[in-house]
């Protein structure tokens, strides 16, 4: 059969409010062109992110039943140390809320002074947490990775060159860890290949530097791998994503993405020391070592997602769904990044609205279209999220990139949502010159892209 169908029936339904183009032109205004502050119940199809928005199976639901609210040494902490433990090999395993908290806690544990923390490309926390530690946070994607347009498959790989020629110039010393983002969500969702992990981990053992993994799309790198990647062809997918832990000293992971929950995340690491710093940490902010701000049900619930993430069916769907809208968009002209990500796909506004300045953020502009014209959600990846302030004189640098990011909830919605929004995205192209850019009236110290408030020019 080539239809290939969601492989889930639909247990329990939440309704989609629908609303008038009047009506969402008013809460654009009164939302300051932010879609971050319109309500959820204004919007028809929320993209915003596949971040904590899965559905849960029923079988997650039934943990939720078994969930062990013990303080100290639940038997739900048991059984997601055993799980995490089978599928990364890593000893030490410790709950947090969710991914950033395990990376604040990750990079307070392992600070120095000077120090440089590279990567493919950091996520918006991960590099607020560095620099929030004092460290710096370098993106050393490949240059394939860089360009929208180029179909490569592993757009996501880091550039072992420049990681050497990083360490080299900073000096090992200053490099307490490496990460690698898998998939690189800040570069397009795009995949690393085994071949990339196991080089980068070649070239920082060589300098003990320890590799951790940005874990949160794991499995989904892991499908990619074994649909692109020689020799992983007849490979199971939890086999090539232990091979993809392998490799690494440690992870943060938000398992609001493939842990398939609503809220949880965990730190995973080999360093005894670091770790007694990091559960010393949590204690303070987050919790008990063996709940880290979880509920014993959230834990349960994470243990049993963790293993329905690497189930066949789910992911072939799941990446075949997310393809599906990128060639739907695609058929109408509409510029992707190449190829589809696992579990997104980024329209290039720069590309599509040439006529907005980048510091007048096209691609803001575009999901504000999206949005009056159709009540569908993105978020901007671009040079609100990325753009770079000089602190002295207010200049502001633009990102590379303008992009515009439609994220699949994980088991959410069906094929006619997307054809919905396959149809909506091309009536908005269709009218795409008379888009007007934005400006900031107001915006905070820190990750402005929340918050921020724009006029149209
Ligand atoms: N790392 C990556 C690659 C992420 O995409 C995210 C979150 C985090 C870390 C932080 O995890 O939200 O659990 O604290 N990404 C969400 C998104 C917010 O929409 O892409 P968190």
């Amino acid at each position: 059969m080539k239809t290939i169908i969601e492989p889930f029936k639909i247990k329990s339904v939440e309704p989609i409010y629908m609303t008038t183009r009047e009506q969402r032109e008013e809460k654009l205004r009164h939302a300051g062109h932010n879609l971050f502050y319109i309500p959820a119940r204004d919007v028809i199809i929320d993209l915003l992110t596949d971040s904590g928005t899965s559905a849960m199976s029923a079988a997650q639901w039934a943990g939720i039943m078994r969930g062990d609210e013990s303080y100290a040494g639940s038997e739900s902490f048991y059984r997601l140390e055993e799980v995490i433990k089978d599928l990364t090999g890593l000893t030490y395993i410790i709950p947090t809320h969710q991914g950033r908290a395990a990376e604040r806690i990750l990079f307070s544990a392992c600070a120095k002074s000077n120090a440089v923390i590279p990567s493919n490309s950091h996520f918006d926390t991960t590099r607020a947490n560095i620099e929030y530690s004092g460290a710096e946070a370098v993106d050393l994607v490949t240059e394939e990775g860089k360009v929208p347009s180029l179909v490569h498959p592993f757009k996501g790989n880091i550039d072992t060159k420049k990681l050497e020629k990083l360490i080299k110039d900073r000096g090992p010393e200053r490099i307490p860890l490496c990460m690698l983002t898998v998939t690189n969500n800040s570069g397009g969702g795009q995949p690393v290949s085994m071949a990339n992990i196991r080089e980068t981990s070649d070239i920082c053992r060589s300098h003990k530097i320890p590799l951790f993994l940005d874990a949160c799309r794991f499995a989904e790198n892991a499908y990619f791998i074994r649909k692109r990647e020689k020799g992983y062809e007849g490979r199971s997918l939890k086999s090539i994503a232990q091979e993809m832990f392998s490799y690494t000293d440690g992870c943060t992971m938000s398992a609001k993405k493939d842990g398939l929950v609503n809220i949880g995340g965990f730190l995973g690491l080999n360093n005894r020391e670091w770790a007694e710093k990091a559960r010393n940490l949590l204690i303070m902010t987050e919790g008990f070592p063996t709940y880290g701000g979880l509920a014993g049900r959230d834990l349960e619930a994470i243990a049993q997602g963790l293993v329905e993430v690497l189930e066949e069916e789910y992911l072939r769907y799941r990446i075949r769904s997310v393809e599906y809208l990128g060639e739907g968009l695609q058929k109408q002209g509409i510029p992707i990044i190449q190829p589809p990500g696992g579990h997104a796909i980024y329209i290039d506004a720069k590309t599509s609205l040439p006529h907005i300045p980048q510091l007048q953020y096209p691609a803001q502009a575009l999901l504000c279209e999206l949005y009056t014209h159709a009540g569908i959600r993105g978020v901007e990846i671009g040079s609100v999220m990325f753009g770079k302030k000089d602190p002295q004189t207010g200049d502001e640098t633009p990102h590379e990139m303008e992009l515009v990011r439609l994220a699949i909830p994980r088991r959410v919605y069906t094929q006619s949502h997307i054809d919905y929004v396959i149809e909506a995205a091309g009536e908005v192209y269709t009218q795409k010159e008379n888009i007007q850019g934005l400006r900031i009236v107001y915006e905070p110290p820190l990750l402005r892209h929340f918050t921020a408030r724009f006029e149209p020019f």
